[in-house]
């Protein structure tokens, strides 16, 4: 079967790494081609060996082209997509997707016309970390989990680049937290049925930098995103809590631990008063270490070109895509929801 022939548009940071990671991993597609608005960074593909095309019209007019990358501001995703679709190419958009729902539900439209497969790279469900916390609760090792808190803390203060300008799609909500509303709503397969967000804009004028979100799924579980840019001490990038046990992972290293509960061991309330300088606790106090028993976190080990090979195999029509866009109009339906809960303050109800 011949390559799928890939052309990238948008040869900046993640373009370039596109095309670095699918060239070195990725048999069947072939990094073929690139486009860029600037004329340094068409050079720089020049010098990366790849077919350089001098406008996104000369992409879509080459009829070899399989598959376009499209890995530009948030801002351009949406016309460009549709222009690709309609070109009769297939299309990966980085994330996150579109700007709002409603420009999605516009790309969906056009791709049910042209009948071409349409992806969002939603790569950090390929993440390790991840992949360990979603491997424990479907092995049921935490029992019935009810709350989550999933964390990233930088500390370089504002946001990079175009990623400060509204215009372009910047802030955090449109940058990591998409990635973690993605894991989140991946993770648990049930409706959301509420949402809020606290927006913060501490170090970029005009657009979010340091931000907590909340999700409410419909069997209770309380989720918790923090995304900040000025941490100096990090909390654990995951920290979720069971009927069963209690998961912790520390940092992108994957180091961690799972504590679960032993069955049948008693536990006397009687011995186990904690005594502050102000009062007693006993909901409070450190459960007896015999009650509990550490065990391994799952060994996961994904390979990220898993989301490569399914995108060809969903092209080829020999596999259903993993990454879909009415996902991924999940996720921005909820986006949509949060900046309006923070701009009116309070959480909303939802049924998404
Ligand atoms: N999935 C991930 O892990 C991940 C990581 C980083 C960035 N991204 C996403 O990738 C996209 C690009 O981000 P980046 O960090 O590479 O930005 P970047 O600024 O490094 O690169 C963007 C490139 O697009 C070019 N460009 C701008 N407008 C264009 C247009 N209309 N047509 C063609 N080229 C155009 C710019 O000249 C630049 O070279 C964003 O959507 C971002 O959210 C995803």
């Amino acid at each position: 079967m011949n390559n799928l022939r890939l052309v990238i548009v948008g040869f900046g940071g993640m373009g370039n790494w596109h095309a670095a990671n699918v060239r070195a991993r990725v048999p069947g597609v072939e990094v073929y081609g690139a486009y860029d608005i600037r004329p340094e960074a068409r050079e720089d593909a020049r010098n990366k060996g790849l077919t350089v095309y001098e406008s996104l019209e000369a992409v879509l007019a080459d009829e070899t082209v399989d598959l376009i990358t499209i890995a530009v501001p948030n801002n351009f995703h949406k016309d460009i997509a549709i222009r690709a679709l309609r070109a009769g190419k297939n299309v990966i958009c980085e994330k996150p997707v579109t700007l709002n729902a409603a420009e999605l539900e516009e790309i969906i439209a056009v791709r049910d016309e042209t009948g071409k497969v349409f992806t969002v790279h939603q790569n950090r469900r390929w993440d390790r970390d991840f992949c360990i916390v979603k491997a424990a609760k479907e092995q049921g090792l935490l029992g019935q989990v009810y709350m989550v808190k999933s964390i990233v803390q930088g500390s370089r203060g504002a946001m990079y680049g175009w990623r400060g300008h509204k215009e372009n799609g910047g802030g955090m909500l449109l940058d990591w937290g998409i990635h973690l509303l993605d894991q989140a709503m991946y993770l648990f397969d049930e409706k959301v049925v509420s949402a809020d967000a606290h927006l913060q804009s501490m170090y970029t004028p005009g657009v979010d930098d340091n931000i907590h979100l909340f999700l409410r799924f419909e069997s209770g579980c309380s989720y918790v995103m923090e995304m900040s840019t000025n941490c100096l001490i990090n909390l654990p990038r995951w920290h979720v809590q069971g009927t069963e046990g209690t998961l912790q992972i520390d940092d992108w290293g994957c180091g961690g631990k799972l504590m679960k509960l032993k069955p049948n061991a008693e536990m006397k309330w009687s011995d186990d008063i904690v005594y502050t300088e102000a009062g007693p606790t006993r909901t409070m106090a450190p459960r007896p270490e015999y009650t509990m028993t550490e065990l391994p976190l799952p060994d996961e080990h994904p390979d990220w070109t898993d989301y490569y090979k399914n995108v060809a195999g969903a092209i080829r029509g020999t596999e259903q895509l993993l990454v879909t866009p009415e996902q991924a109009l999940r996720v921005m339906r909820v986006v949509d929801l949060m900046f309006k809960a923070d701009a009116e303050g309070g959480a909303r109800k939802c049924d998404i």
